[in-house]
């Protein structure tokens, strides 16, 4: 079985975004130590329309080969004219209102998200799946997730979009790694404790 990760970023307290999901007070933190670390331990995380014009468009994948998202977080895409945000990658996209897929390298999961999710955690690959968000999907696959990579950006938001939208319950993960950067930014992986 391969793992579904979630990769995230988030604020101190713990939000990957404003109320309304915005975060993008969170770019002016990657910076070049940062954009470094990304392009070498996840090149696969970063989006396509923000590889090309850097000419790393050709980086090998390193961890994932599978992106799952929601559609509220395609949405940021698809309203800059980009179809296929990871090509790199096999995109999915979880949808009840997409009736019809804008790009071929993008799946629609309309109906039994988590059921489609195990399917594709069942396949056989060295690379594991990332769980882009936001925070309904990662809610509602809670349960999937195998591991977290928690990028944590040093503000305080007071109020905002939850990591997941879930209910309460408590779930234990234990910690692999923790990195942290000139800038505050901390980096923390951890498995789920099964
Ligand atoms: N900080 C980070 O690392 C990070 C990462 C990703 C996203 N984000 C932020 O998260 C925000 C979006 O998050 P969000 O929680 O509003 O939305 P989301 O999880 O990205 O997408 C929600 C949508 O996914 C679809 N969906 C959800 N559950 C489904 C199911 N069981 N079956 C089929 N489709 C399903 C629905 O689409 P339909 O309405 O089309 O049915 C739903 O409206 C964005 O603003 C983005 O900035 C932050």
């Amino acid at each position: 079985m391969r793992k579904l990760t979630y990769f995230v970023a988030c604020s101190i307290d713990g939000f990957i975004g404003g109320p309304d999901g915005d975060a993008s007070f969170m770019v002016p933190f990657v910076d070049e130590e940062f954009f470094e670390f990304l392009k070498s331990e996840y090149p696969e995380t970063l989006p396509t329309h923000g590889r090309r014009p850097l000419g790393i468009d050709d980086l090998p994948n390193k961890r994932f080969d599978t992106i799952v998202q929601g559609r509220a977080s395609y949405d940021l895409a698809l309203k800059e004219g980009v179809t296929s945000p990871y090509a790199h990658l096999r995109e999915y996209v979880a949808s009840r209102t997409l009736t019809e897929s804008p790009d071929p390298n993008v799946e629609i999961i309309s109906t039994d998200l988590v059921g489609r999710v195990r399917e594709l955690k069942a396949e056989d690959s060295a690379f594991g799946i990332y769980l882009c968000g936001g925070s309904a999907v990662a809610g509602e696959l809670f349960d999937e997730v195998d591991e977290l990579v928690v990028k944590t950006y040093p503000v305080v938001l007071g109020t905002g979009m939850p990591m997941f939208g879930s209910g309460f319950e408590v779930s234990a993960f234990v910690p692999d790694s923790v990195r942290t950067f000139g800038n505050g930014v901390v980096v923390r992986t951890y498995h789920r404790k099964r």
